[in-house]
Protein backbone atom coordinates (compact mmCIF):
# COMPACT_ATOMS: atom_id res chain seq x y z
CA UNK A 1 0.00 0.00 0.00
CA UNK A 2 1.30 3.66 -1.28
CA UNK A 3 1.45 6.39 0.31
CA UNK A 4 0.92 10.09 -0.90
CA UNK A 5 2.99 11.35 2.25
CA UNK A 6 5.37 14.49 1.28
CA UNK A 7 8.12 14.80 3.66
CA UNK A 8 10.51 17.71 3.26
CA UNK A 9 13.99 17.49 4.63
CA UNK A 10 14.51 21.21 4.48
CA UNK A 11 12.37 21.73 6.92
CA UNK A 12 12.64 22.71 10.50
CA UNK A 13 10.73 19.95 11.90
CA UNK A 14 11.85 16.43 12.26
CA UNK A 15 11.03 14.22 9.78
CA UNK A 16 9.44 11.59 12.46
CA UNK A 17 7.02 14.72 13.16
CA UNK A 18 6.54 15.54 9.60
CA UNK A 19 5.56 11.73 9.52
CA UNK A 20 3.20 12.04 12.53
CA UNK A 21 1.23 15.09 11.76
CA UNK A 22 0.83 13.40 7.76
CA UNK A 23 -0.55 10.25 8.87
CA UNK A 24 -2.90 12.18 11.77
CA UNK A 25 -4.09 13.86 8.82
CA UNK A 26 -4.51 11.10 7.00
CA UNK A 27 -6.58 9.78 10.01
CA UNK A 28 -8.61 12.59 11.44
CA UNK A 29 -9.88 13.26 7.65
CA UNK A 30 -10.92 9.78 6.89
CA UNK A 31 -8.66 8.96 3.89
CA UNK A 32 -7.75 5.97 6.68
CA UNK A 33 -11.08 5.10 8.06
CA UNK A 34 -11.28 3.42 11.62
CA UNK A 35 -10.11 -0.21 11.77
CA UNK A 36 -8.01 0.25 8.36
CA UNK A 37 -4.83 -1.87 8.41
CA UNK A 38 -1.39 0.81 7.58
CA UNK A 39 1.77 -0.58 6.15
CA UNK A 40 3.91 -2.46 8.51
CA UNK A 41 7.22 0.04 9.48
CA UNK A 42 9.35 -1.50 7.16
CA UNK A 43 6.92 -1.31 4.27
CA UNK A 44 6.58 2.78 5.19
CA UNK A 45 10.20 3.37 5.73
CA UNK A 46 11.15 1.58 2.44
CA UNK A 47 8.24 3.22 0.55
CA UNK A 48 9.42 6.56 1.40
CA UNK A 49 13.05 6.18 1.54
CA UNK A 50 13.39 6.86 5.09
CA UNK A 51 15.03 4.95 8.20
CA UNK A 52 12.76 2.50 9.83
CA UNK A 53 13.86 3.55 13.51
CA UNK A 54 11.74 7.24 12.13
CA UNK A 55 9.09 5.06 11.29
CA UNK A 56 8.72 3.36 14.71
CA UNK A 57 9.30 6.57 16.38
CA UNK A 58 5.86 7.44 14.61
CA UNK A 59 4.21 5.00 14.92
CA UNK A 60 4.91 4.49 18.89
CA UNK A 61 3.54 8.11 19.12
CA UNK A 62 0.50 7.25 17.04
CA UNK A 63 -0.10 4.17 19.34
CA UNK A 64 0.19 6.27 22.63
CA UNK A 65 -2.38 8.86 21.36
CA UNK A 66 -4.69 6.10 20.63
CA UNK A 67 -4.57 6.77 16.92
CA UNK A 68 -3.77 3.42 15.91
CA UNK A 69 -3.69 -0.24 17.89
CA UNK A 70 -1.33 -2.99 17.00
CA UNK A 71 -3.02 -6.64 16.72
CA UNK A 72 -0.47 -9.10 17.52
CA UNK A 73 0.40 -11.50 14.18
CA UNK A 74 -1.67 -9.09 12.03
CA UNK A 75 -0.61 -5.86 11.58
CA UNK A 76 -1.07 -2.32 12.66
CA UNK A 77 -4.75 -0.41 12.17
CA UNK A 78 -6.38 2.59 12.85
CA UNK A 79 -8.00 2.80 15.86
CA UNK A 80 -12.05 1.94 15.66
CA UNK A 81 -12.22 3.76 18.82
CA UNK A 82 -11.54 7.42 17.83
CA UNK A 83 -13.36 9.70 20.07
CA UNK A 84 -16.31 11.16 17.45
CA UNK A 85 -14.94 14.61 18.09
CA UNK A 86 -11.88 13.96 16.23
CA UNK A 87 -13.38 12.22 13.68
CA UNK A 88 -13.84 13.20 9.94
CA UNK A 89 -17.22 15.34 10.55
CA UNK A 90 -15.13 18.34 10.64
CA UNK A 91 -14.39 19.43 6.96
CA UNK A 92 -10.42 19.46 6.46
CA UNK A 93 -8.50 22.69 4.95
CA UNK A 94 -6.28 22.12 2.10
CA UNK A 95 -3.10 23.05 4.50
CA UNK A 96 -3.60 19.67 6.38
CA UNK A 97 -5.48 21.93 9.23
CA UNK A 98 -8.41 21.14 10.42
CA UNK A 99 -11.50 23.58 9.17
CA UNK A 100 -13.72 25.07 12.64
CA UNK A 101 -15.69 27.37 13.07
CA UNK A 102 -14.48 30.89 13.92
CA UNK A 103 -12.89 31.47 17.21
CA UNK A 104 -15.25 33.99 19.06
CA UNK A 105 -13.65 36.65 20.89
CA UNK A 106 -15.21 37.66 23.80
CA UNK A 107 -16.07 41.57 24.11
CA UNK A 108 -12.49 42.77 25.81
CA UNK A 109 -10.89 40.56 22.62
CA UNK A 110 -12.73 42.20 20.73
CA UNK A 111 -12.22 46.00 22.19
CA UNK A 112 -8.04 44.42 21.89
CA UNK A 113 -8.19 43.32 18.51
CA UNK A 114 -9.28 47.14 17.16
CA UNK A 115 -7.45 48.91 19.29
CA UNK A 116 -4.61 49.65 17.47
CA UNK A 117 -2.33 51.14 20.06
CA UNK A 118 -2.12 47.92 22.24
CA UNK A 119 0.49 47.38 21.69
CA UNK A 120 2.01 51.01 21.74
CA UNK A 121 4.50 50.52 19.07
CA UNK A 122 5.05 54.22 17.97
CA UNK A 123 7.87 55.38 20.47
CA UNK A 124 10.50 56.61 18.38
CA UNK A 125 13.75 54.36 18.57
CA UNK A 126 16.44 56.75 17.25
CA UNK A 127 19.89 57.83 18.63
CA UNK A 128 18.64 60.92 20.44
CA UNK A 129 15.13 59.78 21.88
CA UNK A 130 12.72 62.25 24.17
CA UNK A 131 10.68 59.44 25.65
CA UNK A 132 8.81 60.01 28.71
CA UNK A 133 9.32 58.13 31.67
CA UNK A 134 12.81 56.89 31.03
CA UNK A 135 15.09 56.95 33.81
CA UNK A 136 18.87 57.91 33.98
CA UNK A 137 19.76 53.63 33.32
CA UNK A 138 23.50 54.73 33.33
CA UNK A 139 22.94 56.02 37.10
CA UNK A 140 21.32 53.50 38.42
CA UNK A 141 23.71 51.50 41.22
CA UNK A 142 23.82 48.49 39.88
CA UNK A 143 26.75 47.35 41.96
CA UNK A 144 24.44 47.55 45.04
CA UNK A 145 21.43 46.00 43.70
CA UNK A 146 23.59 43.04 42.54
CA UNK A 147 25.17 42.82 46.22
CA UNK A 148 21.44 42.65 47.39
CA UNK A 149 20.45 40.25 44.76
CA UNK A 150 23.11 37.89 45.51
CA UNK A 151 23.02 38.07 48.88
CA UNK A 152 19.46 36.54 49.09
CA UNK A 153 20.23 34.10 45.98
CA UNK A 154 22.84 32.54 48.35
CA UNK A 155 20.79 32.35 51.13
CA UNK A 156 17.91 29.85 51.68
CA UNK A 157 16.20 28.47 48.78
CA UNK A 158 12.55 29.51 50.49
CA UNK A 159 12.21 32.37 47.30
CA UNK A 160 11.86 29.25 44.91
CA UNK A 161 8.52 28.33 46.44
CA UNK A 162 4.98 29.80 45.40
CA UNK A 163 4.84 32.32 48.58
CA UNK A 164 1.45 32.33 50.92
CA UNK A 165 1.94 36.00 51.35
CA UNK A 166 -0.45 37.11 48.88
CA UNK A 167 -0.45 40.68 49.09
CA UNK A 168 3.32 40.42 48.61
CA UNK A 169 6.09 40.19 50.43
CA UNK A 170 5.73 41.36 53.86
CA UNK A 171 8.76 43.45 54.66
CA UNK A 172 8.48 45.57 51.20
CA UNK A 173 4.88 46.35 52.22
CA UNK A 174 6.38 47.50 55.56
CA UNK A 175 8.93 49.41 53.98
CA UNK A 176 6.73 51.11 51.37
CA UNK A 177 4.04 52.27 53.89
CA UNK A 178 6.55 53.71 55.55
CA UNK A 179 8.23 55.43 52.61
CA UNK A 180 5.00 56.43 51.62
CA UNK A 181 3.91 57.89 54.81
CA UNK A 182 7.04 59.37 55.33
CA UNK A 183 7.65 61.50 52.03
CA UNK A 184 4.25 61.53 50.77
CA UNK A 185 1.99 62.08 54.00
CA UNK A 186 -0.01 58.66 52.60
CA UNK A 187 -1.91 57.12 55.38
CA UNK A 188 -1.77 53.65 55.50
CA UNK A 189 -0.67 50.73 57.12
CA UNK A 190 1.22 47.74 55.54
CA UNK A 191 -2.20 45.08 55.37
CA UNK A 192 -3.04 48.23 52.43
CA UNK A 193 -0.82 47.66 50.53
CA UNK A 194 -0.79 45.26 47.62
CA UNK A 195 2.41 44.66 45.56
CA UNK A 196 1.67 44.59 41.75
CA UNK A 197 2.95 44.16 38.74
CA UNK A 198 3.59 48.69 37.75
CA UNK A 199 0.76 50.96 37.36
CA UNK A 200 -0.51 48.73 34.81
CA UNK A 201 -1.61 46.28 36.74
CA UNK A 202 -3.52 48.20 39.18
CA UNK A 203 -5.38 49.75 36.89
CA UNK A 204 -6.28 46.38 35.21
CA UNK A 205 -7.42 45.07 38.68
CA UNK A 206 -9.40 47.99 39.48
CA UNK A 207 -11.39 47.65 36.00
CA UNK A 208 -11.94 43.82 37.02
CA UNK A 209 -13.75 44.52 39.85
CA UNK A 210 -14.96 47.95 39.93
CA UNK A 211 -15.84 48.31 36.35
CA UNK A 212 -18.84 46.52 33.82
CA UNK A 213 -19.53 47.50 30.31
CA UNK A 214 -20.76 51.16 29.39
CA UNK A 215 -20.00 52.24 33.27
CA UNK A 216 -18.43 55.69 33.27
CA UNK A 217 -15.47 56.31 33.56
CA UNK A 218 -14.17 60.14 33.80
CA UNK A 219 -10.69 61.28 33.11
CA UNK A 220 -8.35 64.05 32.51
CA UNK A 221 -8.04 65.18 28.79
CA UNK A 222 -5.15 65.32 27.73
CA UNK A 223 -4.70 62.13 29.64
CA UNK A 224 -2.16 59.04 30.12
CA UNK A 225 -3.12 56.63 26.79
CA UNK A 226 -2.33 53.23 29.00
CA UNK A 227 -4.69 54.12 31.31
CA UNK A 228 -7.46 54.69 28.81
CA UNK A 229 -6.67 51.73 26.61
CA UNK A 230 -7.69 49.47 30.04
CA UNK A 231 -10.25 51.51 30.80
CA UNK A 232 -11.78 51.33 26.77
CA UNK A 233 -10.89 47.84 26.82
CA UNK A 234 -13.02 47.35 29.54
CA UNK A 235 -15.93 48.52 28.02
CA UNK A 236 -16.00 52.17 29.80
CA UNK A 237 -17.11 54.55 28.34
CA UNK A 238 -15.00 57.81 28.89
CA UNK A 239 -16.03 60.95 30.61
CA UNK A 240 -13.45 63.94 28.93
CA UNK A 241 -12.63 66.53 31.85
CA UNK A 242 -10.46 69.57 30.80
CA UNK A 243 -7.43 70.23 32.59
CA UNK A 244 -5.87 73.76 33.19
CA UNK A 245 -2.79 75.25 34.97
CA UNK A 246 -3.91 73.87 38.18
CA UNK A 247 -4.89 70.01 36.58
CA UNK A 248 -8.23 68.65 36.36
CA UNK A 249 -11.09 71.19 36.14
CA UNK A 250 -12.93 69.55 39.19
CA UNK A 251 -15.61 71.76 38.92
CA UNK A 252 -16.72 70.31 35.58
CA UNK A 253 -17.15 67.01 37.63
CA UNK A 254 -19.86 69.06 40.21
CA UNK A 255 -23.00 68.41 37.28
CA UNK A 256 -22.45 64.31 37.46
CA UNK A 257 -23.13 61.67 40.43
CA UNK A 258 -21.87 58.75 41.02
CA UNK A 259 -24.51 56.42 39.00
CA UNK A 260 -23.03 58.29 36.20
CA UNK A 261 -19.73 57.98 37.09
CA UNK A 262 -17.90 55.48 38.86
CA UNK A 263 -14.67 56.57 38.78
CA UNK A 264 -11.91 59.49 38.27
CA UNK A 265 -8.71 58.52 37.41
CA UNK A 266 -5.85 61.61 38.18
CA UNK A 267 -2.09 61.75 38.14
CA UNK A 268 -2.60 65.07 40.83
CA UNK A 269 1.69 65.14 41.23
CA UNK A 270 2.45 65.57 37.62
CA UNK A 271 -0.55 65.55 35.34
CA UNK A 272 -0.05 63.37 32.19
CA UNK A 273 1.15 64.54 29.97
CA UNK A 274 0.42 68.75 30.40
CA UNK A 275 2.57 68.49 33.80
CA UNK A 276 0.05 70.42 35.88
CA UNK A 277 -0.01 69.93 39.38
CA UNK A 278 -3.44 69.54 40.80
CA UNK A 279 -3.45 72.41 43.53
CA UNK A 280 -4.66 71.91 47.17
CA UNK A 281 -7.81 73.56 46.71
CA UNK A 282 -8.58 71.38 44.12
CA UNK A 283 -7.75 68.16 45.87
CA UNK A 284 -9.83 68.91 48.60
CA UNK A 285 -12.87 69.84 46.49
CA UNK A 286 -12.65 66.66 44.59
CA UNK A 287 -12.42 64.52 47.66
CA UNK A 288 -15.56 66.55 48.57
CA UNK A 289 -17.40 66.02 45.42
CA UNK A 290 -15.98 61.59 45.76
CA UNK A 291 -17.14 61.54 48.91
CA UNK A 292 -20.53 63.21 48.44
CA UNK A 293 -21.70 61.15 45.51
CA UNK A 294 -19.63 58.22 46.53
CA UNK A 295 -17.47 57.74 43.51
CA UNK A 296 -14.32 56.52 43.75
CA UNK A 297 -10.75 58.29 42.91
CA UNK A 298 -7.86 57.01 41.31
CA UNK A 299 -5.02 58.44 42.06
CA UNK A 300 -1.92 57.67 40.04
CA UNK A 301 0.59 59.40 42.19
CA UNK A 302 3.53 58.86 38.71
CA UNK A 303 6.18 61.27 39.33
CA UNK A 304 5.71 62.68 42.79
CA UNK A 305 9.26 61.82 43.71
CA UNK A 306 10.47 64.68 41.40
CA UNK A 307 9.45 68.09 42.23
CA UNK A 308 11.39 70.96 41.49
CA UNK A 309 11.21 74.09 43.77
CA UNK A 310 7.62 74.29 45.50
CA UNK A 311 7.42 72.03 48.60
CA UNK A 312 5.17 68.73 47.70
CA UNK A 313 1.49 68.56 48.34
CA UNK A 314 0.56 65.86 49.99
CA UNK A 315 -1.37 62.78 48.10
CA UNK A 316 -4.90 62.71 47.85
CA UNK A 317 -4.90 59.54 49.86
CA UNK A 318 -3.57 61.40 52.99
CA UNK A 319 -6.08 64.03 52.51
CA UNK A 320 -8.99 62.11 52.53
CA UNK A 321 -11.02 60.62 55.19
CA UNK A 322 -13.78 59.02 53.74
CA UNK A 323 -12.14 55.96 51.71
CA UNK A 324 -12.69 57.47 48.39
CA UNK A 325 -9.16 56.82 47.25
CA UNK A 326 -7.34 53.81 45.26
CA UNK A 327 -3.75 54.78 45.53
CA UNK A 328 -1.20 53.29 43.09
CA UNK A 329 2.74 54.70 42.51
CA UNK A 330 5.48 53.01 41.14
CA UNK A 331 9.20 51.89 40.86
CA UNK A 332 9.11 52.30 37.21
CA UNK A 333 10.98 55.82 37.30
CA UNK A 334 12.53 56.21 40.60
CA UNK A 335 14.71 52.53 40.08
CA UNK A 336 13.46 50.99 36.57
CA UNK A 337 10.78 49.77 34.35
CA UNK A 338 11.77 46.42 33.76
CA UNK A 339 11.55 45.59 37.35
CA UNK A 340 7.86 45.48 37.17
CA UNK A 341 6.71 46.41 40.85
CA UNK A 342 3.91 49.05 41.99
CA UNK A 343 1.83 49.25 44.66
CA UNK A 344 -2.05 49.80 45.34
CA UNK A 345 -2.58 51.41 48.64
CA UNK A 346 -6.47 50.26 49.30
CA UNK A 347 -8.82 50.85 51.65
CA UNK A 348 -8.96 47.99 54.34
CA UNK A 349 -12.77 47.30 53.06
CA UNK A 350 -11.48 46.84 49.99
CA UNK A 351 -8.19 44.87 50.11
CA UNK A 352 -9.75 41.58 50.37
CA UNK A 353 -11.35 41.42 46.97
CA UNK A 354 -8.31 42.95 45.39
CA UNK A 355 -5.97 40.47 47.23
CA UNK A 356 -8.08 37.31 45.28
CA UNK A 357 -8.23 39.15 42.14
CA UNK A 358 -4.69 39.60 42.45
CA UNK A 359 -4.01 35.76 43.15
CA UNK A 360 -6.16 34.87 40.65
CA UNK A 361 -4.57 36.38 37.95
CA UNK A 362 -0.86 35.97 38.78
CA UNK A 363 -0.29 34.11 42.15
CA UNK A 364 2.60 36.86 42.94
CA UNK A 365 5.45 38.88 41.83
CA UNK A 366 8.94 37.33 42.15
CA UNK A 367 10.09 37.06 45.41
CA UNK A 368 13.81 37.66 45.14
CA UNK A 369 12.88 41.41 43.71
CA UNK A 370 10.68 41.92 46.15
CA UNK A 371 13.08 41.10 49.03
CA UNK A 372 16.20 42.73 47.29
CA UNK A 373 13.63 46.01 46.98
CA UNK A 374 12.56 45.91 50.81
CA UNK A 375 16.21 46.18 51.66
CA UNK A 376 16.65 48.26 49.12
CA UNK A 377 14.35 50.95 50.87
CA UNK A 378 14.80 50.07 54.69
CA UNK A 379 18.47 50.48 54.17
CA UNK A 380 17.99 54.42 53.06
CA UNK A 381 19.17 53.65 49.15
CA UNK A 382 15.98 54.44 47.77
CA UNK A 383 15.92 58.10 48.94
CA UNK A 384 19.36 58.64 48.83
CA UNK A 385 19.05 57.72 45.18
CA UNK A 386 15.92 59.81 44.44
CA UNK A 387 17.71 62.96 46.34
CA UNK A 388 20.74 62.49 43.47
CA UNK A 389 18.41 62.01 40.81
CA UNK A 390 16.31 64.93 41.64
CA UNK A 391 19.49 67.01 41.18
CA UNK A 392 20.69 65.82 38.44
CA UNK A 393 16.69 65.74 36.40
CA UNK A 394 16.75 69.01 37.75
CA UNK A 395 19.89 70.19 36.13
CA UNK A 396 18.82 68.19 32.82
CA UNK A 397 15.46 70.24 32.71
CA UNK A 398 16.75 73.38 33.03
CA UNK A 399 19.00 72.64 30.10
CA UNK A 400 16.11 71.88 28.22
CA UNK A 401 14.35 74.74 29.59
CA UNK A 402 16.81 77.16 28.59
CA UNK A 403 17.56 75.46 25.31
CA UNK A 404 13.90 76.15 24.25
CA UNK A 405 14.02 79.33 25.37
CA UNK A 406 17.31 79.94 23.13
CA UNK A 407 15.78 78.64 19.87
CA UNK A 408 12.37 78.99 19.86
CA UNK A 409 11.53 82.02 21.97
CA UNK A 410 8.07 82.85 21.89
CA UNK A 411 7.33 80.33 19.54
CA UNK A 412 6.93 77.74 22.29
CA UNK A 413 4.99 77.50 25.55
CA UNK A 414 6.40 75.20 27.94
CA UNK A 415 4.07 73.61 30.44
CA UNK A 416 4.88 71.42 33.41
CA UNK A 417 8.19 72.03 33.85
CA UNK A 418 7.98 71.97 37.51
CA UNK A 419 8.31 68.45 38.20
CA UNK A 420 8.66 64.82 36.37
CA UNK A 421 11.16 63.68 33.54
CA UNK A 422 9.28 65.73 30.60
CA UNK A 423 7.88 68.43 30.08
CA UNK A 424 4.89 69.12 26.99
CA UNK A 425 6.19 72.21 24.99
CA UNK A 426 3.26 73.72 22.43
CA UNK A 427 4.90 75.01 19.35
CA UNK A 428 3.66 77.43 17.20
CA UNK A 429 4.50 76.14 13.26
CA UNK A 430 2.73 75.93 10.16
CA UNK A 431 4.12 71.98 10.01
CA UNK A 432 1.79 69.11 11.00
CA UNK A 433 2.80 66.83 14.34
CA UNK A 434 3.52 64.13 11.68
CA UNK A 435 5.91 66.45 9.50
CA UNK A 436 7.90 67.51 12.29
CA UNK A 437 8.17 63.98 13.66
CA UNK A 438 9.54 62.38 10.12
CA UNK A 439 11.69 65.73 9.75
CA UNK A 440 13.08 65.09 13.66
CA UNK A 441 13.93 61.59 12.62
CA UNK A 442 15.68 62.03 10.12
CA UNK A 443 18.02 63.99 12.40
CA UNK A 444 18.42 60.87 14.10
CA UNK A 445 16.16 62.41 17.08
CA UNK A 446 13.08 60.76 18.31
CA UNK A 447 10.07 63.00 19.38
CA UNK A 448 6.29 62.33 20.52
CA UNK A 449 3.44 64.22 19.74
CA UNK A 450 0.71 65.16 22.95
CA UNK A 451 -2.19 64.01 20.30
CA UNK A 452 -2.43 60.43 21.20
CA UNK A 453 -2.84 61.21 24.49
CA UNK A 454 -6.54 63.82 24.06
CA UNK A 455 -9.49 62.46 23.97
CA UNK A 456 -11.77 65.25 22.43
CA UNK A 457 -10.35 66.52 18.92
CA UNK A 458 -7.80 69.33 19.64
CA UNK A 459 -5.12 71.30 17.75
CA UNK A 460 -1.95 69.91 16.56
CA UNK A 461 1.59 71.82 17.51
CA UNK A 462 1.92 69.74 21.08
CA UNK A 463 5.25 67.84 21.89
CA UNK A 464 5.87 65.50 24.88
CA UNK A 465 9.88 65.37 25.53
CA UNK A 466 11.14 63.20 28.19
CA UNK A 467 14.39 63.97 29.69
CA UNK A 468 15.33 61.69 32.14
CA UNK A 469 18.11 59.73 30.01
CA UNK A 470 19.60 62.35 27.88
CA UNK A 471 22.78 64.36 29.02
CA UNK A 472 22.21 68.17 29.04
CA UNK A 473 25.01 68.10 25.72
CA UNK A 474 22.62 65.63 24.01
CA UNK A 475 19.06 68.03 25.19
CA UNK A 476 20.73 71.37 24.09
CA UNK A 477 22.55 70.17 20.54
CA UNK A 478 19.23 68.19 19.89
CA UNK A 479 17.02 71.22 20.72
CA UNK A 480 19.02 73.79 18.32
CA UNK A 481 18.67 70.53 15.57
CA UNK A 482 15.17 70.38 16.22
CA UNK A 483 14.60 74.33 15.76
CA UNK A 484 16.35 73.95 12.43
CA UNK A 485 13.47 72.14 10.99
CA UNK A 486 10.84 74.54 12.18
CA UNK A 487 13.26 77.86 11.04
CA UNK A 488 13.48 76.10 7.30
CA UNK A 489 9.59 75.65 6.98
CA UNK A 490 8.81 79.69 8.15
C1 LIG B 1 0.92 58.50 33.99
C2 LIG B 1 1.81 57.32 34.20
N1 LIG B 1 1.52 56.46 35.19
C3 LIG B 1 2.29 55.37 35.41
C4 LIG B 1 3.41 55.11 34.63
C5 LIG B 1 4.24 53.89 34.95
O1 LIG B 1 3.61 52.74 34.57
P1 LIG B 1 4.13 51.29 35.09
O2 LIG B 1 4.19 51.34 36.58
O3 LIG B 1 3.11 50.34 34.58
O4 LIG B 1 5.49 51.09 34.48
C6 LIG B 1 3.73 55.96 33.59
C7 LIG B 1 4.90 55.67 32.73
O5 LIG B 1 5.24 56.40 31.81
C8 LIG B 1 2.92 57.11 33.38
O6 LIG B 1 3.22 57.97 32.40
Amino acid sequence: MDFAITLDSNSPLPLHQQLYEELRYCILSGRLLPGKRIPSTRQLAKSLGISRTTVTQTYDQLLSEGYIETVVGSGTFVCTQLPDDLLHSTPIQSTGKIARPPIKLSKYGEHLTKTEDVPRITEPVKPINFRYGRPAFDQFPIKLWRKLLSRYCCSDLQWLDYTTDILGYKPLREAISRYLSRSRAVNCEPEQVIIVNGTQQALDLIMRLFIEPDDVIAMEDPGYLSARLIFQTQGAKLLPIAVDESGLVVKDLAHYSSEQIRLVYVTPSHQFPTGAILSLPRRLELLTWARQTGALIIEDDYDSEYRYGDRPIPALQGLDHSDCVLYIGTFSKVLFPSLRIGYLVLPKSLVSPFARAKWLSDRHLPLLEQQVLADFIEQGHLERHIRKMRSLYDRRRQALVKALNVHFGEKATILGEKAGLHVMVRLQTPLSDEEIIQRAALLGIGIMSAAPHYLRPHSQGEFIFGYGELTEQQLVESIGRIAQILLVSR
